[in-house]
Parts: structure tokens; C-alpha cells; sequence
């Protein structure tokens, strides 16, 4: 759906030149919900901005449905962005005119449509999104959650087939912002809308994303899989932000001669009375230290920080055996190992 090929963009400064994309390429299949994360200045609105060439790179390729968007007429250019929609942190509605008027804007921009059309398309798109009963309000009449349902209701006007939303929650409270994922959520799954979220809150890229990329100063750092990233991430970066949700610190109190291994556990194993049984059978303890089971894309993931208590042989036996269940299991080194 959206390939991005070693894409550079360089800004010039008073101070000189910034490079805010240094050699990006990432791939985005279609139907999926594609997470962008990274700290501030990493570059994921630019590279976002990219793809509906709001601006275009110093150099590399923007293939969108297998076509160069760099490289195509202005013409052709304005169709391809009908067929991308845009939601943003601010959510960018025309203060000045009613909720109906700005949802009808995109669609007359287009010149397709008749009145009646249009008329019928937004009954429809605000009976998708909820607030059928806001059509005659002002932006100002609305909360945070309303706007961006109105501000996505006027992205997917034209029907596009890539949604791009850029910080699309947060300026929302936690409870709004569930909303407005489980919303995201269903216009990937009913209306197979391939969405691509700029977020730097993991917790945005655990509910709803399938794929995931992480940026830093310009470059794609780490891709993957949701599940895969968050049980696995290599870069330091990658670790930082997943470390952010899933909070599994070893406590303090406990010293540094211990010996304590982390067990990652997947859907499967999570439903075994696994520990218990390896336990009875080479006599040893475990002592759990931190325990979580989180879901990730619709699998579980479980993660456990244990110490075995045993005698050494049977403890390797035991870390043997379970490791023959097909559970992952590391040694947690010191504990300077913390964060990297
Ligand atoms: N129009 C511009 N002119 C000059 N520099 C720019 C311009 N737009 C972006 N930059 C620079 O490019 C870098 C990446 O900016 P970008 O807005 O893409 O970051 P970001 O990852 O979206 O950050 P944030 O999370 O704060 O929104 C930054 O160093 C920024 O200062
Ligand atoms: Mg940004």
C-alpha cells in the first residue's frame, strides 16, 4: 500500500541544514493499523507529511499503490490525496463554520458530488461516528473526543483508503483516548482502511497497531510486529518505550546476588500449569518477583521475573525443561541491565 524508499528530507535553517529524515525506507501493508513512535524531533510528522505529499523529500521514492507520488502530475496528485485522509493532535476544524459544513468541505473540494450526495453522505458519516445530534454545532460547542470524531468523520468523507493520523489523541484524556482507538479500531476492521499513527505513547501502539516502527534523529531504528517488539525489542530505543508500559522493573529490595531470570511466556503456555509441575519434579522453588499478562495485537503475552531457588543442578534441569515447552528464558545479569 505505502512503500517509503530511502527517503531524505533536509530542511534549510537561518542555522544551517537540518536533516529530518536520513535514509528512511519502511513498508506498510494494506488493511493494516501501522504505528510510527519516537521522542520529539525524531521526524515521524515529516515522514507522515510524506506520504500525502504535504511536503516532498530531498531525495528517495514515495511508491503509494504502486505509484511514485513524487514523481506523478498535480493533477493526478490531487486525486491520490482524496484517497488519503488526515486527522491531527489539534484536530484542525474551521472554527467558523457548523460541524455539517466542515465535514462537507472535503467533499466539495472534490467537484464529484451532487447536493444530495453530499447531504446523504454526511447523515452517513455522522451516524458512523456518533453525533448525529452535533451537526448544527460549532466546534467550540464540542468536547476534545467530539472534535476528533468530527475531524475523522471529514477525513473518510471522500472514502479514502489510508487514514494518516498524527498525534490523533493526544490531547485526550485516557478515557476519550480508548474511545477514540475503538473507533480508529472499526474503521480498519469494517471498512478495511489502511491506517498509519504517529503516537510517542506505547500504550496507543499496544491496543491497536499491528506493525510498528520506531524512529530517532531521522532513521527507522526498529520494525516489527507488535507482539514481536514488545517481547523482544533490541534497539535501546525500542526498550525505553516498550519499558514505558510494561513497567517491569526488578525491585529494589532485591540484591544484586540473586540469581533472577526473566520467563517470557506466549498465548499458548500461559494456559499450562507449567511452573508448578517443573517445579514438583526437580524440587525447586520459583519466587516470582514481577508477574504481567499483556495483550498484545489479540495474543497474550506473559512476562515473569523469577528466581529459582534450588539445588544448581536441578535448577538448570528445571530452566531446561521449561525452556523445552517452548518458554523464552534470559538471565537477568546484575541489575545495571535495567533499561539497556
Ligand atoms: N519546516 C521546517 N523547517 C525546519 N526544520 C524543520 C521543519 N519541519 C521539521 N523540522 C525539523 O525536523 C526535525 C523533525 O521534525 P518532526 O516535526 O518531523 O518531528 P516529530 O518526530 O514529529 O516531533 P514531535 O513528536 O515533537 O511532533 C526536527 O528537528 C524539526 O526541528
Ligand atoms: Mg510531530
Amino acid at each position: 500500500m505505502i512503500y517509503i524508499q530511502n527517503v531524505v528530507k533536509q530542511y534549510q535553517t537561518k542555522k544551517g541544514v537540518v536533516t529530518a529524515l536520513d535514509g528512511v525506507s519502511i513498508k506498510i501493508e494494506k488493511g493494516k493499523i501501522f504505528g510510527i513512535v519516537g521522542y520529539s524531533g525524531a521526524g515521524k510528522s515529516t515522514l507522515l507529511r510524506m506520504i500525502n505529499k504535504l511536503e516532498a523529500p530531498t531525495s528517495g521514492s514515495i511508491f503509494v499503490e504502486g505509484e511514485d507520488i513524487t514523481k506523478v502530475s498535480e493533477k493526478k496528485l490531487r486525486k491520490k490525496r482524496q484517497n488519503i485522509g488526515m486527522i491531527f493532535q489539534s484536530f484542525n476544524l474551521f472554527r467558523s463554520k457548523t460541524i455539517e459544513n466542515n465535514i462537507k468541505y472535503p467533499l466539495k473540494l472534490t467537484k464529484q458530488y451532487s447536493k444530495d450526495e453530499i447531504n446523504t453522505r454526511v447523515d452517513e458519516l455522522l451516524e458512523f461516528v456518533g453525533l448525529s445530534d452535533k451537526k448544527y454545532d460549532y466546534p467550540s460547542q464540542l468536547s476534545g473526543g467530539q472534535k476528533q470524531r468530527i475531524g475523522i468523520a471529514r477525513a473518510l468523507a471522500t472514502n479514502p483508503d489510508i487514514l494518516l493520523c498524527d498525534e490523533a489523541t493526544s490531547a485526550l484524556d485516557p478515557e476519550t483516548t480508548d474511545d477514540i482507538l475503538a473507533l480508529l479500531k472499526k474503521i480498519n476492521k469494517e471498512l478495511g482502511i489502511t491506517i498509519v499513527i504517529i503516537t510517542h505513547e506505547m500504550d496507543v501502539v499496544k491496543s491497536i497497531c499491528h506493525e510498528v516502527c520506531v524512529m530517532e534523529k531521522g532513521k527507522v531504528v526498529e520494525q516489527n510486529n507488535v507482539f514481536d517488539l514488545f517481547t523482544n525489542p533490541i534497539h535501546k530505543t525500542t526498550k525505553r518505550f516498550v519499558h514505558s508500559v510494561l513497567n517491569d522493573d526488578i525491585p529494589s529490595v532485591v540484591k544484586n546476588d540473586r540469581h533472577i531470570y526473566r520467563f517470557i511466556f506466549n498465548q499458548q503456555q500461559i494456559l499450562q500449569p507449567v511452573l508448578s509441575k517443573v517445579g514438583r519434579m526437580f524440587e525447586v522453588d520459583f519466587n516470582v518477583l514481577y508477574g504481567s499478562i499483556t495483550e498484545l495485537t489479540d495474543k497474550l503475552f506473559g512476562n515473569l521475573l523469577i528466581e529459582v531457588v534450588g539445588e544448581t543442578g536441578n535448577q538448570q534441569k528445571a530452566l531446561q525443561t521449561l525452556a523445552a515447552y517452548g518458554i523464552e528464558i534470559k538471565e537477568v545479569e546484575g541489575f545495571e541491565n535495567r533499561l539497556n
